[in-house]
């Protein structure tokens, strides 16, 4: 038996769509496997209601297929689905840490990133390693078609999740086909600036880079509260926001010493909005861990 706990992890970052993510060191789901004839899931905790036990359409049951390893898996989970804080992503992390240890099958963890991205694919219909990528690695992580580079770094965050839900196929439908020649020069730099910030764990420069004027602008009106919660994060000292993932959850990136102001600010601009909210008080953390064998 062993159990991995993964992290919850939040792709886009603004500037990065569908290359940058981060591990984020709250909240995580918890994976036990056992070796078994054949695989079952069973899902307790946060939103388990809404996760698949039919393992053909559960990422954990995908990669212990991908992988060749039958188990009985048990996925407590921590990070509600469909929140845009890399659900599917967790249990997808921690279950190909648990089945590679506990099969003893000698994967490396980008090898293990390749796998995860199979089991999102299975159940998502597209490959994206932008969320099992820093849920196995840790840190920063930037996602290219056949590479991942990541970068330890701990920077201060609040990820907060209102209890509404987005759709990612929905998501996906606003952003635009194409940028402007402006756009894409002003993105290269956001980006390029976001990684500078992540290579010196400095808050100031991450949350520069954290700006987008393309993705997260299509997409802020299907987050209800956005542009009232970002502004109240921005007063209260975050140095960037933006739409975690597909949303509905918002990340700010702060300094430690105002992330509380942060978070209550967020939390009473959702409640303005009639939008029931909690909020994450958090850093980048580290991967996917074996806590049990
Ligand atoms: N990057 C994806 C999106 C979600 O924003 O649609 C996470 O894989």
């Amino acid at each position: 038996m062993v159990t991995v706990r993964a992290p919850a992890s939040s792709a886009n970052l603004g500037s990065g769509f569908d290359v940058f993510g981060l591990a984020l060191g709250r909240p995580a789901d918890v994976v036990r496997v056992e070796r078994a004839e054949r695989t079952t899931i069973e899902a307790t905790g946060v939103g388990s209601r809404y996760v698949p036990e039919d393992p053909t359409e559960n990422t954990a049951g995908v990669v212990a297929e991908e992988l060749g390893t039958p188990a009985r898996i048990r996925i407590d989970k921590g990070v509600r689905p469909s929140s845009g804080l890399g659900s599917s992503a967790a249990s997808a992390a921690a279950a190909a840490v648990a089945l590679n240890e506990c099969y003893d099958c000698g994967l490396t963890d980008r090898e293990l990133v390749r796998v995860a991205a199979e089991g999102e694919a299975a159940v998502s219909g597209e490959a994206h390693a932008d969320n099992v990528a820093p849920a196995i690695l840790g840190g920063f992580t930037v996602v290219t078609d056949d590479d991942v580079t990541q970068i330890d770094a701990s920077v201060p965050l609040v990820a907060c999740l209102p209890e509404t839900v987005v759709s990612t196929r929905d998501a996906r439908q606003v952003i635009p086909d194409s940028v402007s020649r402006a756009d894409h020069v002003r993105t290269v730099g956001d980006a390029a600036t976001l990684t500078a910030g992540m290579a010196r764990d400095d808050p100031a420069v991450v949350g520069r880079g954290l700006r987008d004027g393309a993705v997260t602008e299509s997409r802020a009106s299907l987050v209800d509260g956005y542009d009232a919660v970002r502004e109240a994060a921005l007063d209260a000292g975050a140095t960037g926001v933006a739409i975690s993932g597909a949303g509905p959850s918002v990340l700010a990136v702060c300094r430690e010493d105002v992330r509380r102001a942060v978070a209550g600010a967020m939390l009473d601009a959702f409640a303005e909005a009639d939008v029931d909210a909690r909020a994450y008080q958090t850093a980048i953390g580290k991967g996917a861990t074996v806590v049990e064998r």
